[in-house]
Parts: structure tokens; sequence; C-alpha cells
């Protein structure tokens, strides 16, 4: 490990505590040179490390920089396999991992950007992804003798998992927008994005990525034109570590649920989540678009809709949109 990354390692675990470059030195085994070099590097990548006289050096309480470091402090042991790669920016985490995935890279790979230039979302379509105030991470998983179509029960676990994150650091309810984006206060603060690889001749799971973008804060100057009716963050002011905790907080609770599948209360809680049941919805399929009700979520956690003539469905996958303003069970006035 290069001294940097020592010298971050042991400021994160003492975030707002001062130690003398000689005591720093001596704990890193460096020259006290290599350690005002690694201050001045880290500083470099935007970290407020104070210095003051006969106190020596301290890392910033407010300084949220997502780390290897800043994470890995937060892991609980259902994360002893993940192995994390932090990068400042990506053009996709999604896009990268899927090369290191078909590379050979093992299940438990982790990969976080600070921004990315190509984000990329469902149905083609991009994901917003700028710097400094989102979460955009992918997780290489393979698991062994899956069939193809289970490859959503991972989306759903995902959802769950960024809904208790969001929850163990704020007093909010998130909740779940069929199939995979979640929402806080009537706007989507997170897309999942589920891709695979299928063996051709099995029909089973060779590996599969699983994207999650999480706008951590609203980004500076807010979001685009296009996005603001739509788009929220999961904070409206900083919290202390925001973006390193709440990657740890979804990491521990995604690789909890994948350790015990065999417990299936998660699929109960993605229904209970549910932002679309009791609402009038638009189901975008191939021959149109139609109009239905969103009547309940199963427990394979299909949208079961009824369109207005009358016949019910249940989406295993697909899109749709909330019809404004009308609701199954208004108030009445
Ligand atoms: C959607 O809302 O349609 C899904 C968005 C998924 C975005 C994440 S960000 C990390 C990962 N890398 C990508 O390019 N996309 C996913």
């Amino acid at each position: 490990m290069k001294t940097k990354e020592k010298l971050l390692t042991l400021f994160e675990k003492n975030k707002g505590i001062y130690f003398s470059g000689e005591e720093i030195a001596e704990k890193l085994s460096v020259s006290r040179t290599a350690v005002w070099k690694a201050v001045n590097s880290l500083r470099k990548e935007g970290y407020k490390i104070h210095a003051v006289q006969n106190k020596g050096y301290c890392l910033a309480a407010d300084t949220d920089i997502l780390s290897v470091q800043g994470i890995q402090k937060y892991l609980e042991s259902a994360c002893s396999q993940i192995k994390l790669t932090v990068l400042p920016a990506a053009a996709s985490t999604n896009a990268l991992l899927r090369e290191e995935a078909a590379a050979g890279a093992p299940e438990g790979c982790v990969l976080i950007a600070g921004s990315q230039t190509n984000g990329r979302g469902r149905t083609g379509r991009s994901f917003y992804s700028p710097p400094d105030t989102g979460l955009y991470m992918s997780l290489l998983l393979r698991p062994s003798r899956c069939p193809a179509q289970k490859a959503k029960k991972y989306t759903v676990m995902a959802a769950v998992a960024a809904c208790h994150a969001i929850e163990s650091l704020s007093d909010k309810k998130p909740l779940i927008k069929w199939v995979n984006d979640i929402y806080m206060d009537g706007k989507k603060v997170s897309g999942i994005l589920t891709e695979a690889s299928v063996g051709l001749e099995d029909g089973f799971l060779d590996y599969v990525i699983l994207g999650i973008g999480i706008n951590v804060y609203s980004p500076r100057g807010g979001f685009p034109d296009e996005l603001k009716d739509r788009a929220g963050a999961v904070f409206s002011e900083a919290i202390d570590d925001g973006k390193n905790r709440l990657a740890a907080a979804f990491l521990n609770c995604f690789m909890a649920l994948c350790q015990s599948p065999e417990n299936h209360f998660y699929k109960e809680d993605y229904r209970k989540r549910s932002f679309l049941i009791g609402k009038e919805i638009l189901v975008l399929l191939p021959e149109g678009t139609k109009k239905a009700s969103a009547l309940d979520v199963d427990e394979d956690c299909r949208l079961i809709v009824r369109y207005e003539d009358g016949t019910i469905a249940a989406l295993d996958s697909g899109e749709v949109r909330v019809q404004e303003r009308k609701h199954l069970h208004t108030q009445p006035e």
C-alpha cells in the first residue's frame, strides 16, 4: 500500500483527531518527508487536512470523499468477500465492470465512481451522474447454476437494500417504483440497472452486474431542466460522511440479503414499499401505451394491473409511468 493510502486509512478511522508528523511517520513506518508528501497529495485530491502547530495533522470531520478507506471502515462481515475499487470518474461503472467480468474478475468486485460521463440507465437511457454529489456503484456477482430468469431477484434485493440504507441514515421512508427506482417525496433519488451474461448452452447466469446510482445530494446548481421535476436527492443537507456511509450501508444490506436467499422477507418488504399500488398508471408496451390501475405487487414481485377494459395482467418486467394527479383512492372533498 502506498503511504498516501496508509495515511488515508489512519485519517478515515480517526476523523477529527490530530496526529503529529512524527507519530504518523512511526505508525506508517515511513519518513516525515513521506508523510508531508502524502498529506499534500491528499489535499490535492480535495481532502481537507488541518495542520496545527504542536498538534499535527487531522482530517476534517466534515470531509466526505468516496474512497476505499472511507467505505471499508463501515463494512460488516457480510462484505468480507468484497473487493472495492473507487475511481474519481468513469465512463460507466457497469460497462467497466463488465469488461473486468469478461476477463475473469471474481465475484465481489465492486467498482464505485465519483462521477460518470456515460452513466447507463434502463432501456438505453442515460443516467445523470455529476461529480461530488452522487454514488455510482457496480457489483459483480457470479451465482452458481442460477437460471437467467431469476436475475430479477437481484434488482429486487438491491431496491430493498437501498431503502434500508437510506433509512439507516435519515428519518425518511423511501418507496420503490416497480421495478427498480427509489422515490422520496415523489421524486426519483436512485435507479438500478442489472445486466447479465447468460450461458447459451445451459441458460444459467454466467455473471450479473448490479449497478446502482444514488443522488445523495442535489447537484451544485440543481438538476438539469429536463430532470428537475422528477429527480430528487436523498439528503437535503450534508451529513457526516454521507456518501461513504450510504455506500457501505447499501453493501452491508445487499450482501446480507444475497447470503440468505431462502429468507424471503425482502419480497414482502418490496411490496410494502410500493410507490405504485393504488395509482393510475401508463404501461409502456411494444404495441403502445395503455392506461391501467396498479393493484398490487405479487409474491414474485410482478406488478398486478387492471387495464381500462377490465383485463387483469401480472407484469414481470417493463416500463410504467404514473398518470398525472389521478389516484384510485381519493379522499372525498
Ligand atoms: C435507471 O434509473 O434507469 C437505472 C440507472 C442505473 C445507474 C447506475 S450508476 C452505476 C451503474 N453504472 C451505470 O452506467 N449505470 C448504473
